[in-house]
C-alpha cells in the first residue's frame, strides 16, 4: 500500500468532514481547538505534506525564517486569505488554495442582518429586553432609519458583493451603487439591479448604507479611513464583512462617538478576537463575532471544498481554487 499523505488540520472542523479527511489521508486534527502558535506552525511546516490552515493562523514571511518547509500544499478554510504570505508561499513552491463561492449567500446574509440590526437599532432593543430596562410601547421607543427603498454602496462588487446587492434590491427595493476595481460587467450589474460606479470617494457621499465586500490584506489596509468616513452622510451607516483592517477602526469608534456617521454594522476587527475598547462603547455599532460563514452548510461546504483541492493536488491535477 502507498503511504498516505499527512496533512495538518490547524482547527477543529465539521465531523462530517473530519472523518473523510481521516479515511483518505494520515491526519493530524486539532481536538483541543487550541489555535497554533508560531512554533508550532514552524513544526507543522517542517513534519506534514498538506496544512489546513484558517484566518486564524498568520502565516507570514517570518514564519518561514530557518526552516525548509516539508509542506507542498496550503489548503486554506476560508475564501479570505490575507493571513497568509502568498508570495512567501511561492517562494518556497507552496500551493495555496481558498474556498470561495460556497460561502458567498451565507456572507450576504450577514450583511443584511448587520444592515437591519444597525438600522432598526437590534442590538440596542435586545439589550434593554434582556436587562430588564423595556417599560413599554411607546411612540418614540428606539426609533430607527427604513431599509427599504434606500441606496446601498457596495466596495467590493465579486460573489460576496454581488450576493448582496441582490438582496438589497429584490429584496428591500434599494438603489445599489458598486465600486469594483475592475467594472463589472453588464449583464452582472443588471442580474443583480446595481450600477457601477469609478470612485471610492464618488461613492461615500451617495449612500444610505455602505457595505464592504472587498479582500483584505495590505492593499486595502484602512481604505476606509478617516477621511472617507468624512465624506459619508451623517444618518448612513458602515457594515463590514470583509476583513477588519480595511477599516481603520481608532477611525470608525470617533466617526461613530461624534456623530459622522449614524451606525455600524461589524462582523470583523482589525485584531480578532480582540475589538478596539472604543467601538465596544458604540451604542450606535452592532458587533457580531466573525460569523459571517457560519453556518452548518457553509461550514462542511468550506471543508469539502479544501478536500477537493488537496485530492486534486494529490492526484497531480491543478486544484480548483489555487491562488498560488
Ligand atoms: C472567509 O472565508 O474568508 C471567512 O471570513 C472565514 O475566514
Amino acid at each position: 500500500m502507498s503511504q498516505r499523505s499527512k496533512i495538518i488540520v490547524t482547527r477543529k472542523w465539521p465531523e462530517a468532514v473530519e472523518k473523510i479527511l481521516t479515511e483518505k489521508y494520515d491526519v493530524v486534527l486539532n481536538e483541543s481547538d487550541t489555535p497554533f502558535d508560531a512554533n508550532k506552525m514552524r513544526e507543522a511546516l517542517t513534519s506534514a505534506d498538506a496544512l489546513l490552515p484558517t484566518v486564524t493562523d498568520k502565516i507570514d514571511s517570518s514564519i518561514f525564517e530557518g526552516i525548509t518547509p516539508s509542506v507542498k500544499v496550503i489548503a486554506n478554510y476560508g475564501v479570505g486569505y490575507s493571513h497568509i504570505d502568498v508570495d512567501a508561499c511561492q517562494s518556497h513552491g507552496i500551493v495555496v488554495t481558498n474556498t470561495p463561492d460556497v460561502l458567498s449567500e451565507c456572507t450576504a446574509d450577514i450583511a443584511v442582518t448587520l444592515m437591519l440590526m444597525a438600522a432598526r437599532r437590534a442590538g440596542e432593543g435586545e439589550r434593554e429586553v434582556r436587562e430588564g430596562r423595556w417599560t413599554s410601547w411607546r411612540p418614540n421607543h428606539l426609533i430607527g432609519h427604513k431599509v427599504s427603498g434606500k441606496t446601498l454602496g457596495i466596495i467590493g462588487f465579486g460573489r460576496i458583493g454581488q450576493e448582496m446587492a441582490k438582496r438589497a434590491h429584490h429584496g428591500f427595493g434599494m438603489k445599489v451603487l458598486a465600486y469594483n476595481r475592475s467594472t463589472p460587467s453588464d449583464a452582472v450589474l443588471q442580474a443583480c439591479g446595481a450600477s457601477s460606479v469609478i470612485s471610492i470617494d464618488e461613492l461615500m457621499g451617495q449612500c444610505d448604507f455602505l457595505s464592504l465586500h472587498c479582500p483584505g490584506g495590505d492593499a486595502n489596509r484602512h481604505l476606509i479611513n478617516e477621511e472617507r468616513l468624512k465624506l459619508m452622510q451623517p444618518h448612513a451607516f458602515l457594515i463590514n464583512t470583509a476583513r477588519g483592517e480595511v477599516v481603520d477602526e481608532a477611525a470608525l469608534a470617533q466617526a461613530l462617538q461624534s456623530g459622522t456617521i449614524a451606525g455600524a454594522g461589524l462582523d470583523v476587527y482589525e485584531h480578532e478576537p480582540k475589538v478596539h475598547p472604543d467601538l465596544l462603547e458604540c451604542e450606535n455599532a452592532v458587533l457580531l463575532p466573525h460569523l459571517g460563514s457560519a453556518t452548518k452548510e457553509t461550514r462542511e461546504g468550506m471543508g469539502f471544498k479544501a478536500l477537493n483541492n488537496l485530492d486534486a493536488f494529490f492526484a497531480g491535477q491543478p486544484p480548483h481554487d489555487r491562488v498560488v
